[in-house]
């Protein structure tokens, strides 16, 4: 009996600890993650903060197509067309601290609404006021017909590694996946303030719900940081996130298997313990 209740003691410490200690040492610790994550009920892909889209009025992409081609490929690449990058990488990142990323699959993997409120006012929907893609001047019909055709040529079926690479990778390298920034560092750190950290294991690091709020809204978690709201569509965002797990914990389902053998061997064990235990003190009493 003694042993049992000495058990159950054990088993409501570990359960206190469990329960009880981590999350409220999460909750301390990143109190004003957990702050902003309610104050703007993050992650939010709705874009509250934005305008909605112009009612009544319907996208073209054939319009959109002549469109891009008259006020985008001046900066952007756009490969699908057979449209290469107007200026080499390095002189592209002199001007505006990155590389302008290519425009093929950009349709497929932002939101529909912030990528209209994004051609309206770049430096609005980044949140990022240096954002260094100026506004264009074009009106509602312009982006919505530019908006259709993005999405129209956009590949589909569009993977978690593509939608890194397409949203992140200008700015971001992943070493262990052997993927290099496309913007040299030096250039970033003068546009950006900071070298942008490497993403290799950064799921390990800060977490899932950490990742979502801040991917979806740096501004409310870093104040002031130089990473721009991308914009991600919900969809994308969570092949993002899949993609990043399972790239910064490539064994994590070895383990757990692993993990589950051990388990049951240490169960194995305590029941032979214990008929072994029963045995030696049937002869004794
Ligand atoms: C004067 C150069 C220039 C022109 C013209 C330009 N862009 Fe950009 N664009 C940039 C740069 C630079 C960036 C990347 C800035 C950054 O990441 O800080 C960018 C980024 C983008 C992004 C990524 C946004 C995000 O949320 O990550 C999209 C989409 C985009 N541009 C679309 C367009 C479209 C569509 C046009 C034409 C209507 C256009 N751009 C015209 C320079 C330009
Ligand atoms: C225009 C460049 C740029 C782009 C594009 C960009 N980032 Fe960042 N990112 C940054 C910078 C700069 C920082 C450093 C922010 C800081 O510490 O203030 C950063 C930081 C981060 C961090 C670390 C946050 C922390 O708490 O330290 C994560 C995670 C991240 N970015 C993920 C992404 C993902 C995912 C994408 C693509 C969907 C992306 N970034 C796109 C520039 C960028």
């Amino acid at each position: 009996m003694k042993e049992l209740k000495i058990l159950a003691i054990i088993v409501v410490l570990v359960l206190i600890g469990y329960w009880g200690i981590e999350p409220l040492a999460h909750s301390i610790m990143h109190k004003h993650v957990e702050e902003a994550i309610k104050k703007y009920n993050l992650p939010d892909f709705k874009f509250s903060d934005l305008d909605p889209l112009p009612s009544g009025v319907k996208g073209n992409a054939e319009a959109g197509k002549e469109t891009v081609k008259a006020f985008c490929v001046s900066c952007h690449s756009l490969k699908k067309e057979g449209i290469n990058a107007p200026m080499p990488s390095q002189a592209a990142a002199q001007s505006f601290g990155v590389v302008p990323p290519d425009l093929s699959n950009i349709g497929g993997i932002l939101d529909e609404k912030y990528l209209y409120n994004f051609l309206k006012n770049p430096q609005k929907a980044t949140e990022n006021p240096k954002f260094s893609m100026p506004a264009l001047g074009l009106n509602d019909q312009q982006i919505m017909d530019i908006v259709a055709y993005l999405k129209s040529i956009a590949k589909k079926n569009i993977t978690g590694e593509d939608v890194v690479k397409e949203g992140c990778v200008r700015c971001h390298s992943i070493k262990y996946q052997k993927i290099s920034a496309v913007s040299p560092a030096d250039t970033m750190k003068k546009y950006l303030g900071k070298v942008p950290p490497d993403l290799s294991v950064i799921y390990k690091a800060k977490g899932e719900e950490y990742l979502d709020a801040f991917i979806n809204k740096p501004q409310a978690i870093i104040p002031g940081t130089g990473m721009p709201r991308v914009g991600l569509s919900q969809e994308a965002q969570e092949k993002a996130l899949a993609y990043l797990d399972e790239i910064s914990d490539p064994h994590k389902e070895q383990r757990q298997k692993v993990g589950l053998l051990v388990l049951a061997y240490l169960a194995v064990m305590v029941g032979l313990t214990f008929a072994w235990k029963k045995k030696i003190w049937k002869n004794i009493h």
